[in-house]
C-alpha cells in the first residue's frame, strides 16, 4: 500500500539533494509556520530540513496508507502486538489512570491505580519519616540497582526533576564493574541507606550481582534484620522472595510494560522517593496529555507522528545513518543514553514483522550530548566532516536559576539557534561564485580549511521550562516517535532478543575462564585474550 509513496520520496530526493535548504525559505516566507508543529507549551520547528511541500505529503501518506493510526489503536487497547512474546504493550496505561481498561477480562486501569497507590504509599512512609531504619533514624540515601530500562528511565528523570527534589539522596548503580557500587556505597551509613532492586526478570545477571554484594555490606554492619533496607521493583515476586525481599516491600509490574518504558510505574520509585508522589502525577500526567494528543491530532497537527516521519525521511530516504540529539539542558545530561535504549534497543533490527529482511536503511544510530558541552566535543565534526549527521535541539524558553537568565540562559538559547542556524547555512559559497567583484579575501573558498558548507539539516524541539509535565510530554513525544518509526518500518519495537544472545555467550565464557577444555569452542582472539588477562593478573601492580 505503500510502496508508490516511497518511490514519490525517492524521486523527491534525487531531484531536490543538491538543493539548499535555505532556498526553501526564499521560495517560502512562511517556511517556519507550515513546516513546524506549534501546541501550547511544545514547538517542533522541523523548517531546517530538506522537506519541502511534496515530500512533506507523501510522509504523510506513508501514515495514512501504513495503516499507522490503527496500529496506534491496537497498542493502546492492550492488543498483543509484542508478538515474538505474545504480549501486550500497555506502558501508556500506566500514565492514563481515569481511563478504563479491560483486556482479556482483566481491569487493566484498576491493577495500574491499585499499584500506583502501593508504592505511593511506601515512598511517603520514607520520606515522612514515618518508616525508618533499624536506628529509628529515617533513611537518608536511597539506591536504585538496576541496568537498561531498570536504570535509565529513573536516573535520567531524578536528574532532570532535581529542581524539585526534596526527599533522600538517591543514587543509581547499574555496571557490573565493581566499582560502580563501590563509589556508590563508600560515603553512605548502612543503617539509613534503603536499596531498590530494580529488575523486570530479576535475574539480570549485572543487578543481582550487585544486590548480592550489597547485602552482604548490609548484613556484616547491621545483622539479618538488615533486609528490611531492601526493596524490590519487578515482575518476578517468587525470585525477589528468594533473595530475601520482606514480602511487603516487593513492588511489581506486570510483563506488558517494556523495561524501556517502565519509568511510569513501580520502576518510578526512585523519583517518588526524590521528589514525591504529587510531582511524580504531575509528570504522568504530561505525558498522558500527551498520549491524548498523539492519538487525536490529525497527522501533520501530530508532534511524535511528524517527528517520526522526519525521522524515515533523514534515516531511509536521505539515508543518514546517524542522528544527533542535542538538549541545550544540562539537567537532561542523561536523556540521549536513555533515548539510545528506546530508539535502538526497540528498532535496531533487521527483520520486520513478516520475518522478511528490511531492505530500506531504517534505524539510525542515536547520540549525542547537552549543549553547549557538545560544541567543544564534536560540533567541528557535524560542521565540517564529510557525512552529514542531522541534528535535534531540545531547548527550553525558560530555565529555573531566574537571577542567571540573562548571563546564562539567554546564552545558551543563543547558541542553541546559531548552531541550528549555522549548520543550515553554513558559509555563504555562492556570493563566492557569484560576486568576483568583491575583494575575494574576504571569502572563504569551499576548498579553503576554513570553510563550513551548510546544508546540514536540523529539527528543533522548544519548550516552555522543564517542569514534571514537559518532561512527561517530552519522554511521551519520544516512545511514540519510536512507536511510529517502527510501524512504519514494520518493526516490532518491543521486543529484544539480540541481546540475549551475547547475555548467554557471556556466561559461557565467565564459565569456561574456569574450565579449560570448555575453551575450545571459541575463537583463537579470545581463547588468546583471556589468555594475555590470566598473564596480566599475575603480574604484580
Ligand atoms: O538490555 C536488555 C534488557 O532486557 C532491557 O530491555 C532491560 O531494560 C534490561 O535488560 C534490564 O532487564 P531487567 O529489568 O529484567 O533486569
Amino acid at each position: 500500500m505503500t510502496e508508490k509513496y516511497w518511490k514519490l520520496l525517492q524521486k523527491n530526493r534525487e531531484q531536490t539533494s543538491g538543493r539548499r535548504i535555505n532556498s526553501l525559505f526564499e521560495e517560502d516566507r512562511s517556511r517556519f509556520n507550515n513546516f513546524s508543529v506549534i501546541t501550547e507549551d511544545l514547538i517542533l520547528d522541523y523548517s531546517k530540513t530538506n522537506i519541502d511541500q511534496h515530500a512533506k505529503t507523501n510522509l504523510v501518506n506513508l501514515v495514512k496508507f501504513g495503516s499507522v493510526q490503527s496500529k496506534v489503536n491496537d497498542m493502546f487497547s492492550g492488543k498483543k502486538i509484542n508478538v515474538t512474546e505474545n504480549r501486550s504493550v500497555l506502558h501508556t496505561a500506566l500514565r492514563n489512570l481515569n481511563s478504563s481498561l479491560l483486556v482479556n477480562g482483566i481491569d487493566i486501569n484498576l491493577k495500574v491505580n491499585q499499584s500506583l497507590e502501593k508504592v505511593s504509599k511506601f515512598s511517603e512512609k520514607i520520606r515522612s519519616g514515618q518508616m525508618t531504619s533499624q536506628s529509628g533514624e529515617p533513611f537518608t540515601d536511597i539506591v536504585n540497582i538496576g541496568i537498561g530500562g531498570s536504570d535509565l528511565g529513573p536516573r535520567m528523570v531524578v536528574r532532570a526533576l532535581s529542581p524539585y527534589q526534596n526527599g533522600p539522596k538517591v543514587h543509581f548503580v547499574s555496571n557490573l564493574d565493581s566499582s560502580d557500587i563501590t563509589d556508590a556505597i563508600s560515603l553512605l551509613n548502612p543503617m539509613t541507606t534503603l536499596f531498590i532492586i530494580s529488575s523486570k526478570s530479576f535475574t539480570t545477571l549485572e543487578t543481582l550481582t550487585n544486590a548480592e554484594t550489597a547485602k552482604r555490606w548490609i548484613i556484616s554492619a547491621l545483622g539479618k534484620t538488615g533486609m528490611r533496607n531492601f526493596v524490590a521493583v519487578c515482575s518476578s515476586r517468587d525470585s525477589a522472595l528468594k533473595f530475601g525481599i520482606l514480602e511487603d516491600q516487593i513492588f511489581e509490574f506486570e510483563d506488558w510494560v517494556g523495561g524501556r518504558f517502565s519509568v511510569w510505574g513501580p520502576i518510578g520509585l526512585p523519583v517518588m522517593l526524590a521528589v514525591g508522589t504529587a510531582t511524580f502525577r504531575k509528570f504522568l500526567e504530561g505525558a498522558r496529555s500527551l498520549d491524548k494528543q498523539f492519538q487525536k491530532s490529525k497527522t501533520v497537527e501530530n508532534l511524535p507522528t511528524m517527528l517520526a516521519l522526519i525521522g524515515i525521511w533523514h534515516a531511509s530516504i536521505c539515508q543518514y545513518p546517524s542522528r544527533a540529539i542535542l538538549p541545550y539542558e544540562h539537567r537532561l545530561e542523561y536523556l540521549t543514553m536513555y533515548l539510545q535504549q528506546l530508539d535502538m534497543e526497540s528498532n535496531g533490527k533487521s527483520v520486520d514483522r513478516n520475518g522478511d529482511f528490511i531492505v530500506k536503511p531504517s534505524t539510525p544510530i542515536s547520540w549525542g550530548q547537552t549543549g553547549t558541552n557538545g560544541q567543544h566535543a564534536f560540533y567541528q565534526f557535524l560542521h565540517q566532516s564529510n557525512q552529514v549527521v542531522p541534528c535535534e535541539f531540545i531547548l527550553g524558553a525558560n530555565g529555573f536559576e531566574e537571577d542567571l537568565q540573562i548571563a546564562h540562559h539567554e546564552g545558551l538559547i543563543a547558541n542553541c539557534l546559531a548552531q541550528s542556524e549555522a549548520l543550515m547555512t553554513g558559509m555563504d559559497n555562492e556570493k563566492y561564485f557569484k560576486d568576483k567583484r568583491k575583494d575575494q579575501k574576504q571569502l572563504i573558498i569551499p576548498n579553503s580549511h576554513l570553510f563550513c558548507s551548510g546544508n546540514r539539516p536540523s529539527t528543533t524541539l522548544l519548550y516552555s521550562k522543564l517542569t514534571p509535565e514537559i518532561l512527561g510530554k517530552l519522554l511521551a513525544l519520544f516512545e511514540h516517535r519510536t512507536f511510529v518509526e517502527g510501524a512504519i518500518w514494520n518493526i516490532n519495537s518491543f521486543d529484544q532478543w539480540g541481546v540475549e544472545f551475547g547475555k548467554k555467550l557471556a556466561r559461557k565464557i565467565n564459565d569456561s575462564i574456569k574450565d579449560k577444555d570448555y575453551f575450545e569452542a571459541f575463537s583463537s582472539s579470545t581463547i588468546g585474550l583471556t589468555n594475555q588477562i590470566k598473564r596480566l593478573k599475575k603480574q604484580k601492580i
